[in-house]
């Protein structure tokens, strides 16, 4: 696996001067910020050696290399999904590449269905931890000594202090950010009412069909992480209507302006944690 990866980091290296610092992973309806960075190279996963190719809705399959509130970025616009019949490993295998390129931030998003029930559509939640309820593992497969080691601790996951400094940011722009809990399901079908119970027994705040194995991915590697879901709609059972695609979407680009402020956020802290 890493001499894969590497050759496709080198692919990389040479398509674009900067070595990128922080990678974005943007979710379903929220690709637009990779419009808002200086791009130096835009690169279809279908150019890079051995990346696989996106087939969901919403997400395009290209790499963004440039700068962001003065740091080098990698978008990655287009998240590979296990229910698109890849294996959890396939699906972190463009992060893994940046990571192994020398990335040591990831930023990730998603939609997910709330199942707290004072959670209202619309809003954004800070990822605190997460509940892996699908039995697989991106780490799944004969270890990569490059990138970190066999059994790599998962408390802490998500950074605090990062969170912190994204809930300052929104605040500061006065909206108010969710916390919790993240299920991660295989999907693709939408949960049943009586599995989203099932979660909210166990502690789950928000479910969604993504996002762990890139969290694991960046974890293992040493990567401090942060991770923002955007509450598209309440889970099954929650509310009265049924789930559907579009709902999700549209959640997604109504919220985009909210998940700017704290993508440039989470960069600012990236800088800041450079500088020092
Ligand atoms: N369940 C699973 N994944 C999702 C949902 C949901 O309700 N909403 C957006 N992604």
């Amino acid at each position: 696996m890493s001499k894969k990866l590497m050759e496709a980091a080198s692919f990389i290296r040479s398509a674009a001067g900067t070595r990128p610092q922080a990678v974005i992973v943007m979710g379903s309806g929220l690709g637009s910020y990779a419009d808002q960075i200086e791009a130096d190279a835009v690169i279809p996963y279908a150019d890079i050696p051995g990346w696989p190719q996106p087939t969901a809705p919403g997400h395009a399959g290209r790499l963004i290399l440039g700068r962001r509130r003065g740091v080098p970025v990698a978008a990655l616009s287009g998240r590979l999904h296990c229910y698109e019949g890849y294996s959890a490993a396939e699906t972190v295998i463009p992060l893994q590449t940046l990571l192994l390129g020398g990335a040591k931030f990831v930023f990730l998003t998603n939609a997910a269905g709330a199942i707290r029930t004072t959670f209202r559509p619309g809003s954004l939640m800070l990822i605190e931890d997460h509940i892996n309820m699908t039995g697989m593992n991106p780490l799944t497969g004969p270890n990569d000594d490059t990138l970190g080691t066999r059994f790599p601790d998962m408390s802490g996951i998500y950074d605090a202090e990062l969170n912190e400094a994204l809930q300052k940011a929104a605040e500061a722009e006065g909206f108010y950010v969710e916390r919790g809990v993240y299920a991660w399901m295989a999907g693709p079908s939408y949960e049943t009412p009586a599995e989203i119970r099932a979660l909210r027994v166990l502690g789950a705040d928000a479910v969604g069909m993504s996002t762990v194995p890139e969290a694991v991915a960046a974890r293992h590697a040493g990567a401090r992480l942060a991770a923002v879901s955007c509450l598209s709609n309440l889970a099954a059972g929650v509310g009265s209507e049924p789930l559907t695609e579009e709902e999700v979407l549209e959640a997604g680009a109504a919220a985009s302006g909210s998940m700017m402020v704290l993508a440039d956020a989470f960069l600012d802290q990236v800088r800041q944690l450079n500088a020092s």
